[in-house]
């Protein structure tokens, strides 16, 4: 089974906390999940691997660690994934950027699916994907699913606030993934949103409700 890991850090929590709040205009929104995101992607990026290389200081030569492969793919899921693209690329500028187009049926809350355009070495990469909001976990399976139909073999998740029942549809569906979280909360309501959760995260990082 994949672990699960949330990410208590006070700075995260207290970003995650801002992001709640209803009065939060879609600017602070936006700039918010960008900062967490990279805060969230410098924790999950911490098990890389390193490689030694000769190097030449001012002082003298010596032996120094580098990052053994940047083979990395971040894939956001379309649309609010692409809020967390940003502090991502700020954190591993060489990665490639891949897309997933899902929204849920409002009334039987699928995921269908519209877009899907990766990099085509995907099998090669260790591959990001990044969404804010783990409900059900539909969505999230359904783009491990592309993702995997593609030849990826090497894939986190990583989410802003996750559901109980999200992260145990995505730990059945999908055992050899991690999980990043920065807040696990209580349960779904009947439209399937996060309680307490913030909302329509799409709405919320691009104004349109
Ligand atoms: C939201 C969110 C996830 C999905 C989570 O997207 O960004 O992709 O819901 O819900 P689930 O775990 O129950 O599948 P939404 O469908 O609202 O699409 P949008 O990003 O285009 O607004
Ligand atoms: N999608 C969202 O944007 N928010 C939720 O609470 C659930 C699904």
């Amino acid at each position: 089974m994949g672990k699960v890991y949330v990410f208590d850090h006070p700075l995260i929590q207290h970003k995650v906390t801002k992001m709640r709040e209803v009065e939060t205009p879609v600017k602070e929104f936006r700039d918010l999940a960008r900062e967490v995101s990279m805060l969230m992607g410098f924790e999950a990026t911490r098990d890389l691997p390193l490689k030694a290389i000769e190097i030449e200081t001012p002082i003298c030569k010596t032996k120094a660690n580098v990052l053994e492969g940047e083979d990395i793919a971040i894939v956001p899921i379309l649309r609010a994934g692409l809020g967390f693209v940003d502090g991502m690329l700020e954190l591993v500028p060489t990665a490639k950027v891949g897309h997933v187009g899902l929204y849920r049926d409002p009334e039987t809350h699928e995921p269908v699916e519209y877009y899907c355009k990766l990099p085509t070495d995907i099998e090669k990469r260790k591959v990001f994907v990044l969404d804010p909001m783990l409900a059900t976990g539909g969505s999230a399976v359904a783009a491990v699913d592309f993702i995997k139909q593609r030849g990826a073999k090497d894939i986190r998740f990583m989410c802003l606030i996750a559901a109980p029942e999200g992260i145990e549809t995505l730990s059945k569906a999908h055992p050899d993934i991690d999980i990043y979280i920065a807040a696990k909360d209580d349960h779904l309501n009947d439209h399937a949103y996060i309680v307490p959760g913030l909302g329509d995260a799409g709405d919320r990082l691009f104004g349109t409700k």
